[in-house]
């Protein structure tokens, strides 16, 4: 669905050339929940920006539904835009409209005849649960309100994808949880593919398939989550499911288990004291289900009673158990 190139974008300031975003490339697959984590400041808005056309990047490609959105034509440009939807942290309603008239706007604006429109809204509200809310206007809705209206708006005109920038960081714990849920659900839906900008890992946690981990401009890690989660060095791993930190170990000899659905029914603690006569302490771990799959991570410290620890032989037994393991 998406395919970004080395893509960069350099502000020009007072204060000389600020990279925003340096030399991204990133794989966004149809019909997915992508999520784009990162700190304030990271560059994620700047490359959502440079994803949706509103900004023309310093150098890179964007393709977007097989369209190359760095030079194509105002004209093109805009029929390819119509293609997205978008929501945002503070929801950008229209405070003199209500919420069928926030959802209609971009179908009057597309020159969608009014009878079509009204069925179009109707099944919108309905969809984000807003069914009684028509005629309310933003100003007697809730944070999480808004942000349906948001939602049922920017899916009004059948998007391929949905951007959401921040969407549920102006919201509580459980309303965050419900507007993610809806997401997810409307993504299961229709199909639609997201790609989800958000500070908070327990998003990405919650509904993404895969994620892009940003840092200073750029992407330190990217790819499908129950791959990632996997990978014994991976950082996104280290931040979505904490196993405790390395110095919790003093002798500073800990490594991180990983347990899938294919590993976590075999005893493998017991089973590295008994077979390969270690002792092993458990310093920290966590176990989530993440992109459909339950997934664990555990750090522990072994040690051998007598002797030293055969990395290898641990490297092996692991193995042949299913679980990963980084040492
Ligand atoms: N129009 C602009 N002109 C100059 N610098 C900019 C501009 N827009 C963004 N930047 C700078 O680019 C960097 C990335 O900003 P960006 O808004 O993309 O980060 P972000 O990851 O979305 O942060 P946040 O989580 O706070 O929204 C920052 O250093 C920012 O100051
Ligand atoms: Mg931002």
């Amino acid at each position: 669905m998406i395919t970004v190139s080395n893509l960069t974008k350099v502000y020009p300031t007072a204060r000389g050339p600020v990279t925003a975003v340096n030399n991204v490339s990133l794989k966004v697959a149809d019909g997915e929940i992508f999520g784009i984590l990162g700190r304030s400041g990271a560059g994620k808005t700047t490359l959502m920006r440079c994803l949706t056309a509103l900004e023309r990047p310093t150098s890179g490609s964007v393709m977007v539904a097989g369209h190359e959105l760095t030079t194509l034509n105002s004209l093109t440009l805009r029929q390819v835009r119509h293609r997205m939807g978008m929501i945002f942290q503070h929801f950008n309603l229209m405070a003199g409209r209500t919420a069928a008239g926030n959802v209609s706007f971009p179908l009057e604006i597309q020159g969608v005849p009014a009878e079509k429109r009204h069925a179009r809204v109707a099944e919108l509200l309905e969809m984000v649960g807003l069914s009684d809310r028509w005629d309310n206007h933003p100003a007697q809705l809730s944070g999480g309100q808004k942000q349906r209206v948001g939602i049922a708006r920017a899916l009004a005109a059948h998007p391929d994808v949905l951007f959401c920038d921040e969407a549920t960081s102006a919201l509580d714990p459980s309303t965050t949880e419900q507007i993610l849920d809806l997401v997810k659900s409307i993504n299961e839906a229709t199909g639609v593919t997201v790609v989800l900008i958000t500070h908070e890992s327990e998003v990405v946690r919650r509904i993404c398939d895969s994620a892009a981990l940003m840092a200073d401009g750029t992407v330190v890690e990217s790819g499908p989550l129950a791959e990632r989660m996997t990978d014994p060095g991976s950082q996104l791993a280290d931040i979505l499911l904490p196993a405790g930190d390395p110095s919790l170990d003093p002798a500073g000899r800990s490594i991180v288990l990983t347990f899938t659905e294919s590993g976590t029914s075999e005893p493998v603690i017991s089973g590295l004291t008994r077979d390969l006569d270690l002792d092993v302490s458990i310093l920290g771990g966590a176990i989530e289900s993440i992109a459909g799959r339950q997934i664990g991570r555990l750090r522990v410290s072994l040690s051998h009673p007598t002797g030293m620890v055969d990395e290898g032989a641990v490297r092996r037994y692991l193995a042949q158990r299913g679980v990963g393991v980084h040492l």
